[in-house]
């Protein structure tokens, strides 16, 4: 993402609050203007009342000064405060859009980084680029202005002192602008480390138990001492970048401040300078030392904007773009068809699915069996366009699925996955998570259904009971019949379901199957089985082994038929 880039992206972000950002540079005006009058004024201040004795402006020139300062203090109130509801508001609509970008991006982008780097982008990232927004017109107008008008009352005092005093400026702008190129690396290497630091913890407290369990706590504790280690390098390096521009700007001062009583002595010495001009001069000086320290330095917060800006914008930009988005899929059977499909995944070089071809038939239970890793969820994530196929094509109802939209084809299918996936939150909205407008009559008969609602109504807060971290207070049946209660409420055409692995006593397994029977009833289901009562009720079942499928038909056909089958069902469906 090049500059031009980066300054029409700003453009736009900043655009819905001129006016605003215009009323702070008004303000920032009057900070300029009452800095340069508090300098100004120590000349007639020297002149008029330690020189001539005047009683009149004794009372008059401080109470200009006092004025002076507290229009300086009350602009510049007002000039931040403004600015700072701006930069807040455009860090949410930053923030909002990058959500919308990761809520909405596809399965294969969100495979490729780890959760911890998105969550870093969010709040890190993003308040770099809300220092960005607000330092950078704050400062530059207000410490531009200032600047100006303090030049202005220097070169009134003494046009040659003020020359002196320019030559100064370029010197301490050079030694910033290397600063700042610094600052742009550091600060990347920094967001990279409060990546790692952020998937670390993530990760942690996703397997807290497994720690525990393998006693890996002094591991832990050795892995996240080099996590804390390289933070702690990184954040020292930044700071004394950052604090670097004091000694060379101090010493530019000094230099500046010597030279500058040695050059007036000569001046006053020749009579070409009056003490109150002087006076007024090295005010003026004094004061324009904060402005040029902050313009020196602003370019190390422009830095870390722009790097954080490049992190974050070519996300936003990659919001996936459903270029099918105004056709819609009619369903009418949810007859799903593979013609000669085959898949890899984007990170690996073989083919994960070779030359598969199904009939899935509307209305109908088909089954897939297969070893582990054999490709059978990844056959079905092809379904709802999780995953697009690198060959082949796939029809529901005879339509290309690649020429309709995600909507009309996920507004289709009801999924449950072989991790159940839960919120932390009640069991109704769990439930309803599938169709928000449910009734709560509606949302107790699906559990009715799926024998959710026995388990349910022991607990104190029946429905509203709050579940945990991915369901961790529920069992693991509780789980799984709560996620077909979920499914049910969808009532979809077409119905996916990856079956759970962990094996189940038989009385909750029956009402599982019970549970199962009532939500596919009538559906298109596909159903990766890995259950004996599953499998025997299923109308056709395709064998899968390496990605291929080696042979189909029903269980009775299929035990005559297939020797593999046959095998795998003796090895892996009975032992359940
Ligand atoms: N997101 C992914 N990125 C890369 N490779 C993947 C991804 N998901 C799965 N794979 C690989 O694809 C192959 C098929 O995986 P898949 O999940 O389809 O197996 P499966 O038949 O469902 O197995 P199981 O019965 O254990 O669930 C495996 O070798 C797996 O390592
Ligand atoms: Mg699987």
């Amino acid at each position: 993402m090049s500059g031009l880039d980066i300054i029409k992206r700003y453009k736009n972000y900043t655009k819905n609050f001129l006016g605003k950002i215009f009323l702070s540079i008004l303000f920032s005006l009057l900070v300029a203007g009452s800095t340069s009058s508090i300098a100004y004024l120590l000349d007639p201040a020297i002149e008029k009342i330690f020189i001539e004795k005047n009683k009149t402006l004794m009372l008059l020139i401080p109470l200009a000064i006092v004025i002076a300062f507290s229009t300086k203090g009350f602009s510049l109130y007002i000039a931040r405060s403004i600015l700072i509801s701006v930069g807040a508001e455009i860090r949410k609509i930053i923030q909002k859009q990058l959500f919308k970008s990761i809520v909405s991006s596809d399965l294969e982008t969100m495979d490729k980084k780890h959760s911890g780097k998105y969550t870093a982008h969010l709040t890190t990232d993003v308040s770099m680029i809300e220092t960005l927004v607000t330092d950078t017109i704050l400062l530059m107008t207000k410490d531009t202005l200032t600047l100006i008008g303090l030049l202005s009352v220097m070169f009134y005092q003494n046009w040659k002192l003020a020359l002196f005093a320019l030559i100064m400026i370029p010197l301490a702008s050079v030694a910033a602008k290397s600063l700042g190129k610094r600052m742009g690396k550091i600060s990347t290497q920094t967001m990279e480390t409060y990546g790692n630091v952020t998937t670390f913890l993530l990760e942690i407290f996703k397997n807290h138990k497994i720690i525990k369990i393998f006693q890996r706590e002094n591991h832990e504790n050795q892995r996240a001492d080099n996590y804390f280690e390289e933070f702690k390098n990184r954040t020292v390096k930044i700071a004394k970048v950052m604090i670097r521009t004091a000694p060379i700007m101090e010493t530019l001062t000094g230099l500046m401040i010597g030279g500058l009583i040695y050059f007036a002595g000569s001046l006053v010495m020749d009579d070409q300078l009056s003490i109150n001009n002087f006076f007024s001069f090295l005010a003026a000086m004094m004061l324009a030392y904060q402005p040029v320290r902050s313009l020196a330095t602003l370019n190390i917060g422009i830095q870390q904007g722009i790097s954080a800006a490049r992190r974050i914008l070519p996300i936003i930009d990659s919001e996936l773009k459903d270029k099918n988005y105004r056709n819609n899929i009619k369903i009418t059977n949810g007859s799903i068809v593979f013609e000669n499909i085959s898949f890899k995944y984007s990170n690996k070089d073989l083919d994960i699915l070779k030359n598969i071809n199904l009939k899935i038939e509307g209305g109908k239970f088909t089954a897939l069996v297969g070893h582990s890793g054999a490709g059978k969820t990844t056959i079905m994530n092809l379904i709802p366009r999780f995953y697009e196929p690198s060959k082949g094509e796939i029809k529901i109802d005879d339509q290309l699925i690649k020429n309709f939209s995600f909507d009309s084809i996920r507004k289709n299918i009801s999924l449950v996955s072989q991790d159940t996936s839960l919120f932390d939150d009640t069991i109704k909205n769990n439930i309803k998570y599938s169709d928000l407008d449910a009734s709560d009559e509606e949302i107790i008969q699906a559990s009715k259904l799926s024998y959710c609602d026995e388990f349910i109504s022991k607990m104190p807060d029946g429905y509203e009971t709050i579940i945990g971290e991915n369901g961790v207070r529920l069992s693991g049946g509780e789980k799984q019949r709560l996620s077909i209660a979920r499914a049910m409420l969808k009532k979809s055409k077409i119905i996916l379901l990856d079956e759970a692995t962990s094996s189940l006593d038989s009385e909750t397994e029956s009402k599982i199957q019970k549970a199962i029977n009532t939500l596919t009833e009538g559906k298109t289901t596909l159903v990766i089985a890995h259950r004996l009562s599953t499998v025997i009720n299923s109308n056709r079942i395709y064998v899968i082994d390496d990605g291929k499928v080696i042979a189909n038909g029903n269980h009775y056909e299929l035990l005559k038929n297939s020797e593999l089958y046959k095998n795998f069902y003796e090895k892996q469906i009975t032992k359940n």
